[in-house]
């Protein structure tokens, strides 16, 4: 599917992704500097914070427990947030966006 990544400063990326990798490797596959992913996407470091638009939150599986607590160390944390690494690409997510936030800490 393709996947949207819009910038904090507006600029909108268009990538298609394979279904099955995480929305993080996408991202650092495609060299989108906001997603650090310090660790390599062990669900330990939140540094691959990302937004999913709200209308495509139904595409995807809301976080599991592990995710949820290391959203509580991000920045700017909304209901939206989620970690990138822990979203893993499906048939569904055409259209999909991810707005990048300003900063990961
Ligand atoms: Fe570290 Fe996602 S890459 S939590």
């Amino acid at each position: 599917p393709k996947l949207i990544f819009e910038k904090p400063d507006g600029h909108e990326v268009q990538v298609v992704a394979d279904v099955g990798v995480s929305v993080m490797q996408v991202a650092v596959d495609n060299g989108i500097d906001e997603i650090l992913a310090e660790c390599g996407g062990a669900c330990s470091c939140a540094t691959c914070h990302c937004y999913i638009s709200e209308s495509c939150l139904d595409s995807i599986e809301p976080p599991a427990e592990i995710e949820s607590e290391m959203l509580d160390c991000v920045l700017e944390k909304k209901v939206n947030s989620r970690l990138s690494c822990q979203v893993i690409v499906n048939e569904n997510m055409e259209g999909l966006r991810v707005i990048l936030p300003d900063s990961q800490f």
